[in-house]
């Protein structure tokens, strides 16, 4: 049997709104042609973001009635605290309101001027978070992770000879910990193998470092341990997260992916000292160390959802399903990386309208043409993301100017999707119709993406 089903029925239905051309025309107009300001209500299928867009099971809401909201030790917590124990081996948990809050704790106690960490690739808002604290943000992906080509099957992971190279020059002393994210956010949800995180370790146990994971997919990230490394197939999911997990010192994890929650955070430390510190800090912004900016009914969501998402039957769906709208896509004709990863599908936009020159955006005008055909709301993550280089005022070239489409967990159905390739279908079949791009209307400073307008060329 080949067919990708859901593992799961319906029990409760959200209606999604149909558009014509016009009011999504009239919609980008109004929106400066950014889908970060179109308006949730005007849009079909909604593809910017996986992070706390997902679908809670019944078993999730009868927790949520069950929530105890007792301000210190409640019974949520317990059992929050029981399931991560169990999942992760670490004894000293802390929940947080979602994962940017565990990185800013984290920062705060291990980070500081001068210090440097390096990452696979950093998240933006784990980088935002280290340079805040003032460290320096380094990201050793291997040399495949940048080639849209290469389908090297762990294109998340570390470059070892280069954390070698790079402990070598800054100096043990500067390095407060290394840090390995699954799965590769930046790199389009890329796996990183059993294989090189024990090497990563190895690296870290040689010079005495602490090795800290961005576990926010680790399950996804698992599934593709047990589907694409030698040796791994037997293993069940929560051997092989166990064994990842039992590598790190620490664990940042925002609870909106794989804690399959619309919100919530998790910051794992084995270190007793360094756990008092980041619980006085989580006391001071986030709340008591037994809730951390949370209801307890929170609580009892994330731990229904982190036992959830380790069930194999979910897993071949959600990632099948990611790597299913891929094939659609391709048989079609839309290019996009391989492979597909985890969470998202990216469409290579310098391939799909090459008539649009790179300063006039071309993975932001298939989002916009995305859109205006079938309702369809993605993301760039490309030259308007990465910005201008700050010596030359030159808009930077990145590596890969894409259009992300982002799945929401349990939440769209094949249909769903396959409105999405009719969509990008169309606008490939009439791509020269459209060769130029956009331009700026009002450039924002920093990340660009959330706030800039453009006009159409
Ligand atoms: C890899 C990674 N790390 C950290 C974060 C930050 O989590 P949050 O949005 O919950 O603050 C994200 C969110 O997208 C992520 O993908």
């Amino acid at each position: 049997m080949t067919t990708i089903i859901e593992p799961f029925r319906i029990k409760s239905v959200e209606p999604i709104r149909m558009t014509t051309r016009e009011e999504r025309e009239a919609a980008l107009d109004k929106a400066g042609f950014n889908l970060f300001k179109v308006p949730a209500r005007d849009v079909l299928i909604d593809l910017l973001t996986d992070s706390g867009t997902g679908a809670m099971s019944s078993e999730q809401w009868a927790g949520m009635m069950r929530g105890d909201e007792s301000y210190a030790g409640a019974r949520s917590f317990e059992r929050f605290e029981a399931v991560l124990q169990e999942i992760t081996g670490f004894a000293h948990i802390l929940p947080t309101h979602q994962g940017r809050a565990s990185e800013r704790l984290l920062f705060e106690v291990i980070g500081g001027p001068g210090l440097v960490v390096p990452n696979n690739a950093h998240f933006d808002t784990t980088r935002a978070n280290a340079e805040h604290s003032g460290c320096e943000a380094v990201d050793l992906p291997i040399a495949e992770a940048k080639d849209p080509s290469s389908r090297h099957p762990f294109k998340g992971n570390m470059n070892v000879p280069a954390l070698e190279a790079r402990i070598g020059k800054v100096g043990v002393e500067r390095i407060p910990a290394v840090m390995i994210t699954i799965t590769n956010n930046r790199g389009g949800g890329q796996p990183v193998s059993l294989g090189n995180m024990r090497a990563v370790r190895e690296v870290c146990d040689r010079h005495g470092l602490r090795l800290v994971l961005d576990a926010c997919r680790f399950a996804e990230n698992a599934w593709f341990i047990k589907l694409r490394e030698p040796g791994q197939a037997h293993r069940t999911i929560p051997e092989i997260v166990r064994e990842v997990f039992d590598l790190a010192d620490g664990v940042t994890i925002s609870a909106k992916k794989d804690g399959m929650v619309n919100i919530g955070g998790v910051l794992l430390l084995r270190d007793e000292t360094l756990f008092q510190k980041a619980s006085e800090l989580l006391i001071l912004t986030e709340g008591y160390v037994t809730y951390g900016g949370l209801a307890g009914r929170d609580l009892e969501a994330m731990a229904q959802g982190f036992q959830e998402v380790l069930d194999e039957d979910y897993l071949r769906y959600r990632v099948g399903q990611v790597a299913q709208l891929g094939a659609w896509l391709e048989e079609e004709g839309v290019p996009i990386v391989r492979p597909v990863g985890g969470h998202a599908v990216f469409i290579d936009g310098r391939l799909f309208f090459p008539d649009i020159p790179e300063d006039e955006f071309p993975a932001q005008a298939v989002c916009v043409e995305l859109y205006k055909e079938g309702g369809v709301r993605a993301v760039e993550i490309g030259s308007n993301l990465i910005g201008r280089n700050p010596d030359t005022g030159e808009n930077i070239r990145p590596a890969m100017d894409l259009c992300r489409l982002t799945i929401p967990r349990r939440v769209y159905s094949s249909e769903h999707l396959e409105h999405v390739v009719d969509a990008a279908k169309t606008v490939l079949d009439g791509q020269h119709s459209r060769s130029r791009g956009l331009a700026f209307l009002k450039e924002a400073q920093g990340i660009r993406h959330f706030a800039s307008t453009f006009r159409e060329l």
